[in-house]
């Protein structure tokens, strides 16, 4: 296979690597294949699974572009346990992984930084996704700023958020109790958030049954 050219860089990933890795380490199974929904540029994906030895990581992103920048970081590692990229749009009913094999079971899906950057409608998909892809137990594991009881948890999250309206008037940064309120609709049980480095939260689910 040759190179691929398309490499993107998102600093933010170098920023909160070290934080999201320290919580991933902790919370997820330590076996399986981890879908890592909205990958982007593929910088973490390169970068966790080297961290998590015993797992598989499947990175997945419905962009073209980001598929082959994923692939380029990719071929910076070279790590046989990084899945090539999938074509996932968690707004579809049934989501390619659904339809390969894979070497080991998915056990856990990542999702950072997508719901505040997408409409409502990719987090009702992507809690409808993790209800019919993880098993009994299985986390869901998200990552990005909220509001609590629909407040800003910080000034610079609310500029933030005014920025991202202004985008496109369809994103935004969500409740934290909405997208509780959804996981439970579709059998995920909260287990906690983890505040993170500027004003950012991990938010753990686990699949009932
Ligand atoms: C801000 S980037 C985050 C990328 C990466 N997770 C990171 O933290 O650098 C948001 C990503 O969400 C993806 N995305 C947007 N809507 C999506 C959807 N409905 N399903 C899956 N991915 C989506 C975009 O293609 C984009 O790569």
């Amino acid at each position: 296979m040759n190179m691929p050219v398309q490499k993107k860089h998102a600093p933010a990933t170098l920023r909160n690597r070290e934080p999201i890795l320290a919580v991933l380490k902790d919370c997820l199974p330590p076996h399986g294949t981890i879908l890592e929904i909205a990958s982007g540029s593929g910088q973490h994906a390169s970068y966790f699974i080297e961290y998590l030895p015993g797992n598989y990581w499947q990175p997945s992103d419905p962009d073209s572009k980001s598929r082959n920048s994923i692939s380029a970081w990719w071929w910076e590692v070279q790590l046989n346990n990084i899945l090539p990229p999938l074509d996932i749009n968690t707004r579809d009913s049934t989501w390619s992984i659904e339809t390969i094999k894979l070497p080991q079971p998915v056990t856990s899906i990542v999702c950072i930084n997508m719901i505040h950057i997408s409409p409502w409608e990719s987090t009702v998909g992507l809690m409808e996704g993790a209800a019919r892809i993880l098993p009994k137990d299985g986390i869901l594991y998200l990552y990005g700023p909220y509001k609590k009881d629909g407040i800003h948890t910080a000034p610079s999250n609310e500029l933030f958020d005014i920025k991202l309206r202004d985008q496109n008037p369809d994103w935004g940064i969500r409740n934290l109790n909405d997208v509780k309120d959804l996981a439970q609709g579709n059998g995920l049980i909260f287990i906690k958030t983890v505040e993170m480095p500027a004003n950012n939260l991990s938010v753990i689910f686990k699949k009932t049954d």
